[in-house]
């Protein structure tokens, strides 16, 4: 029997690119969404891979959810944290509400989604859990003190858990993408992307979504299996670390 996966924010931008790439490689794909109806129908529709609606800010959510997708596709392999937010502003105009909803999804969210999912990984001696992290949690990023700090965040989460799942069959990695063709870039302001941002990549583009599902179907593949509590960095050379 193919292997589960979910996938959060699994319906648009990288998450998209994901969801489709497992399903290509034989997974049965669950894609979780939070808020745009619209966008998951769609992508239903075209790739037939079912949606389920939820917030990874919301544990409770999140345990109803995972539920869900065990009872209806069976019990979950491979986990993929990409679900993710901006709320960009200079620290100085940075309110609470910008802080606490990109920690609460970018950060909380990969202990609400990865908790209910860990106990079955354990017990069946094998999982996947693949953290999509950035760019900016390794570098930091002016305008994104909440991202910068969540993303860091997720790259610690992903150390300390791959040293527990290890002797359980489970490995635990982050990928850090840098800057990637989504609406999520190119809500930067146009001036800041063309003057800031795009010079600085050395391979003098954006990346595609699909060179970062690529990294995940890698990750989640047997293959893989001697690689866990690392950081694979995608980036277009942008960033060396
Ligand atoms: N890199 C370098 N300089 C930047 C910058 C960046 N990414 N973003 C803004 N600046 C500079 C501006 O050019 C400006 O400089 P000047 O005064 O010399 O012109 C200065 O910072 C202040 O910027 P603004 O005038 O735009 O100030 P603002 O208060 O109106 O807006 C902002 C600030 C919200 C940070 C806005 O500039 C912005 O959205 N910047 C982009 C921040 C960014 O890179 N976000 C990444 C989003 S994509 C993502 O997060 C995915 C991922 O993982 C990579």
């Amino acid at each position: 029997m193919s292997r589960v996966a979910i996938v959060t924010g699994g319906t648009r931008g990288i998450g998209h690119a994901i969801s489709v790439a497992l399903q290509k490689a034989g997974y049965r794909v669950a894609a979780n969404y939070a808020g745009n109806d619209e966008a998951a129908q769609k992508f239903q529709a075209e790739t037939g891979i079912p949606v389920y609606k939820w917030s990874v800010a919301e544990y409770d959510q999140c345990v109803e959810g995972v539920k869900k997708v065990e009872s209806d596709i069976g019990p979950v392999d491979v986990l993929v944290n990409n679900a993710g937010i901006t709320r960009d502003a200079m620290f100085h105009k940075m309110t609470k509400d910008k802080w606490d909803a990109v920690i609460n999804t970018n950060l909380s969210g990969l202990f609400n989604m990865t908790h209910p999912v860990w106990e079955g990984m354990r017990s069946r001696k094998f999982g996947r859990i693949i953290n999509i992290s950035s760019i900016n949690g390794q570098k930091g990023q002016m305008g994104q003190a909440n991202y910068s700090a969540a993303k860091a965040g997720d790259i610690g989460f992903t150390k300390a858990l791959a040293q527990e799942g290890a002797f359980k069959g489970i490995t635990v990695n982050a990928i850090c993408p840098g800057y990637i063709a989504t609406e999520m870039v190119k809500a930067v302001p146009e001036e800041v992307l063309n003057s800031k941002i795009l010079p600085f990549i050395p391979v003098g583009r954006l990346g595609e979504p699909e060179e970062i599902a690529r990294c995940v179907a890698f990750l989640a593949s047997d293959d893989a299996g001697f690689i866990t509590g690392s950081t694979l960095t995608a980036n277009g050379g942008q960033y060396m670390i």
